[in-house]
């Protein structure tokens, strides 16, 4: 899967509306996650899951902080990540396909906030950046 010029500046364009929104973007996401596939919440054995809380809160800006710091990094998505791929893999041991079920919450997320700049090809690019995010948090894995 390419990641092409084209999808990037449409990724770039996507997350520059999101703006300041990261951090609760990636709070709904995450909580759509937990509601839509309950396994998800077995990673999370210490953490309050309910709606609004301040737990799921400061996770979530780190993980919107991240989504941004990596669209300004596109171009070297497994340096921008590193760190956060060991974790993953070596410490949380997060099963790989648990990444396409956040992914697709995250576009969810945006969709339902940003309907008019969805179209087909926006959605296209940032299916295919979630997709890279998530192949670089998984590669420690092989
Ligand atoms: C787009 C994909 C993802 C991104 C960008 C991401 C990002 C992050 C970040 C930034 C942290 C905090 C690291 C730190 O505190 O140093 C983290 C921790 C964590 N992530 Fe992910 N993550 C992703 C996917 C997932 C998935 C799919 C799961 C499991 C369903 C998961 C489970 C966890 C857990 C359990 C922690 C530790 C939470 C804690 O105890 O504080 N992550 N992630």
């Amino acid at each position: 899967m390419v990641v092409s010029p084209h999808n990037k500046s449409k990724v770039k364009a996507a997350w520059g509306k999101v703006g300041s929104s990261a951090g609760d973007y990636g709070a709904e996401a995450l909580e759509r996650m937990f509601r839509s596939f309950p396994t998800t919440k077995t990673y999370f054995p210490r953490f309050d899951l309910s709606h609004g809380s301040a737990q799921v809160k400061g996770h979530s800006k780190k993980v919107g902080d991240t989504l941004t710091n990596a669209v300004a990094h596109m171009d070297n998505l497994p340096g921008a990540l590193s760190a956060l791929s060991d974790l993953h893999a070596y410490k949380l041991c997060v099963d790989p396909v648990n990444f396409k079920l956040l992914s697709h919450c995250l576009l969810v997320t945006l969709a339902s906030h940003h309907p008019s700049d969805f179209n087909p090809a926006t959605h296209a690019s940032l299916d295919k950046f979630f997709a890279s995010v998530s192949t670089v948090l998984t590669s420690q894995y092989r």
